[in-house]
C-alpha cells in the first residue's frame, strides 16, 4: 500500500506554527513584511502572487504588492527594487517570474539585496547554498526537503535521482539532498537512458515541466516519489510530471498534483519572510 504525502495538510501544520511566531514577535513590536512584485499580465503569475498576499494576510504578515505594466523599462523596476531593499517596512522581495523580454532577470535578482532575497535566487545566497552555509533556501526545493522530513523520509545514504536542472529547483534540491547525506543524480534531458537511471532512485524527484511523463518504467519497487510538475492539460485539469495513477503502487509514498509540492512553495516563502524578519532584528 502507498501512503500520499499531503501537503496541504503538512503546509497548514506549518503555517500554525509560523503564525504563532508572528503572533510573539508582534508582542516586541515587530512585524515581517513581504513586497511582492508582479510585472505584465500572465495568468499563472497573477493566481501565485494572489496566493502569497493571502497567505500573508493569513498569518498576519504585512504585505504590499506592486503591480507593473507589462512594457515597464528595466530601470524603473530597479529603482523600485533598490526602494524597497531601503525600505524597513519590507523583509522580503520578491519579483514574480517570469518577466519580460526586455528586462534582464539576472541583474533584477542581483539588486535585491540578500537580506531581503526570500526567494533564495541572488548568486551570493545560491553560493552559501553550495557551501553548505545557512542561508534563504528557494521555496519549491526548501519545500520538498520539508515534505520529506515531515513524512519521515530518511534521506541519509539513499539514491536520490532528480529530473531536472533548472536554478529554481534541480540544482538547490540536489544542494540539499547531499546535505541530508543522499547520494544524489541529476539528470536532464541528455541523460541517457532516462528510466532506468531513475530505476536507481530511493527517492525520485520530477522537475521537467512535462505532463505525466514519468511512468512505472522509471519507478523502483517501493521508492518515494516527489512531483514539482504543476502542467495544464487541454481539458484545464492540472497535472504533475508523473502519471500518478500509472506508478501509484509501486511506490511507497508518492505526492498528488494538487496538494502535494504547491501547497509548500508558499509556506516556505512565508517561513524564510519571517526568517528575515528575526534577523533584521537581531532575534535567533
Ligand atoms: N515563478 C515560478 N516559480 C517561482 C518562484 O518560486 N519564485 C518566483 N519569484 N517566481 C516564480
Amino acid at each position: 500500500m502507498f501512503e500520499i504525502i499531503d501537503g496541504k495538510k503538512i503546509s497548514n501544520d506549518i503555517q500554525s506554527k509560523i503564525k504563532l511566531e508572528v503572533d510573539q514577535l508582534r508582542y516586541k513590536g515587530i512585524t515581517p513584511g513581504l513586497a511582492v512584485i508582479i510585472v505584465g499580465s500572465n495568468p499563472a503569475s497573477k493566481v501565485y502572487v494572489s496566493m502569497k498576499q493571502k497567505a500573508c494576510a493569513n498569518l498576519g504578515i504585512y504585505s504590499e504588492e506592486h503591480k507593473l505594466e507589462e512594457n515597464t523599462s528595466q530601470d524603473s523596476l530597479l529603482e523600485l527594487i533598490k526602494s524597497l531593499n531601503a525600505d524597513p517596512k519590507i523583509n522580503g522581495i520578491l519579483v514574480q517570474l517570469p518577466l519580460p523580454d526586455q528586462i534582464n532577470t539576472n541583474l533584477v535578482l542581483e539588486t535585491i539585496v540578500p537580506e531581503k532575497d526570500v526567494d533564495g535566487f541572488h548568486p551570493y545566497n545560491v553560493g552559501k547554498l553550495v557551501a553548505g552555509l545557512p542561508t534563504f533556501v528557494a521555496c519549491t526545493p526548501y519545500g520538498v526537503i520539508k515534505l520529506l522530513e515531515h513524512s519521515k523520509v530518511h534521506m541519509a545514504g539513499k539514491e536520490a535521482v532528480i529530473i531536472g536542472r533548472s536554478n529554481i529547483v534541480g540544482k538547490p534540491v540536489a544542494m540539499l539532498l547531499m546535505q541530508e547525506n543522499a547520494t544524489v543524480t541529476i539528470c536532464h534531458s541528455k541523460t541517457k537512458d532516462l528510466p532506468s537511471v531513475c530505476r536507481r532512485a530511493d527517492i525520485l524527484i520530477a522537475a521537467i515541466g512535462k505532463p505525466k511523463m514519468v511512468t512505472k518504467e522509471y519507478i523502483k519497487k517501493g521508492a518515494v516519489v516527489i512531483d514539482v510538475g504543476v502542467n495544464r492539460l487541454p481539458d484545464g485539469t492540472l497535472c504533475g510530471d508523473v502519471d500518478f495513477d500509472d506508478v501509484k503502487d509501486i511506490t511507497s509514498k508518492i505526492t498528488p498534483v494538487p496538494g502535494g509540492v504547491g501547497p509548500m512553495t508558499i509556506t516556505m516563502l512565508m517561513l524564510n519572510t519571517v526568517k528575515s524578519a528575526k534577523i533584521a532584528n537581531g532575534i535567533k
